[in-house]
């Protein structure tokens, strides 16, 4: 497959308010790549809409994926930052690679499992066929690199059975992409069940960090996080609150849990978790700062969401072009 550059694809829902667990495990890495990739990061309103939806919320949230998406140091002159549903080629490669996956691959699918539990009165085909949107979001740009929280490796890697077994049948039609899941924050726990992923849609707000929470919230959270009766700040088996409040601790410091541990000993819990309730507030808050500048502009964030969709169009057409041909559909 000729390409002049190496591609980088990742989405983030607008479904709900985004968390620290979205920063540490997604956004905050995606500037990273800019520099040795070409750059592509959508805010994917048509998957929110696979659990049912406000529709001015959604519309609002749109913008407020985007504006963090730059207030987390997304530049827009370094990355393509648009909307799907601005770009309907996703929907239309999604239509085409459902026919080129198995009902039983998506049974497969743990997301699924977990959501047609929590949603058990809205179990619709999209949620069943979500996976293939996905798998369409990152082949339509002969993507290379999927930088992902761990909770969407298994999509990412349903994705490259689908693009193999469409190249088996229609060879060199698509890159076959990778997964990069950052060691780090690759998976941020509840606050208040630590074996559970800490998720946008958990109805205990006092369980999710939000990244525009004051710093207040953000350290009464902290305060409240479900630990153990031990009281050394130690990472092992066992201990998934506290595990988690170090590796947030390290995301946000940079320290090894080692270092951690070194800094705490002969301290207790409540020593520890005021001191990840500043670290996390006061990396939000540049963020926060630079958010509230960005979405009070509307007219600035549409004109970006024109322009990032124009970007990804000539992408998107590229792909189509040549897999309507592969297919057999009759071009006019
Ligand atoms: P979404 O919107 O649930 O999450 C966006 C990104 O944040 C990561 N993430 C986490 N990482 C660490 N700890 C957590 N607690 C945590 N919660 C979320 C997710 O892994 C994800 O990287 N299906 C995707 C969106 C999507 C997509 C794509 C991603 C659609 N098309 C194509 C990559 C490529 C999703 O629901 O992510």
């Amino acid at each position: 497959m000729f390409k002049d550059q190496k591609i980088c694809f990742s989405g983030v829902q607008p479904s709900g308010n985004l968390t620290i667990g979205n920063y540490l495990g997604a956004i905050r890495n995606f500037s990273l790549y800019s520099e040795q990739y070409k750059t592509f990061y959508c805010v994917v309103d048509e998957h929110a809409i696979t659990v049912r939806q406000v529709p001015a919320e959604l519309r609002r949230r749109t913008y407020e994926t985007l504006a963090l998406y730059m207030a987390c140091g997304l530049d827009p002159e370094k990355n393509t930052l648009y909307v799907q549903s601005h770009v309907p080629e996703h929907a239309e490669l999604a239509w085409i690679l459902n026919c080129y996956t198995m009902y039983g691959e998506l049974s497969r699918m743990t997301q699924f499992k977990d959501k047609s539990a929590k949603h058990a009165d809205n179990i619709n085909a999209g949620l069943f066929t979500y996976p293939v949107l996905m798998a369409a979001d990152i082949l339509l740009y002969q993507t290379d690199v999927v930088p992902v929280g761990i909770d969407q490796k298994q999509h990412v890697e349903l994705a490259r059975d689908i693009a193999n077994r469409f190249n088996s049948v229609f060879p060199d039609a698509l890159t076959i992409p990778e997964p990069i899941i950052s060691k780090s924050g690759m998976k941020i726990m509840s606050l208040a069940e630590p074996t559970k992923k800490m998720s946008k849609s958990d109805e205990n707000v006092n369980a999710v960090v939000y990244i525009l929470d004051d710093k207040d919230t953000v350290i009464r959270k902290f305060r409240r996080a479900v630990t153990d009766s031990d009281t050394c700040v130690r990472f092992a088996e066992g201990k998934d609150g506290i595990n988690n409040l170090m590796t947030i601790y390290s995301c946000f410091t940079g320290k090894t849990m080692e270092e951690i541990e070194h800094e705490f000993d002969g301290k207790g819990y409540g020593d520890f978790k005021l001191a990840v309730g500043e670290v996390c507030a006061d990396a939000l808050a540049p963020v926060q700062a630079r958010y509230t500048e960005l979405l009070a502009d509307k007219a600035g964030l549409e004109a970006q969401m024109k322009r990032g969709a124009e970007e990804a169009s000539y992408y998107a057409r590229r792909t189509m072009s040549k897999i309507r041909k592969k297919i057999g559909f009759v071009s006019l």
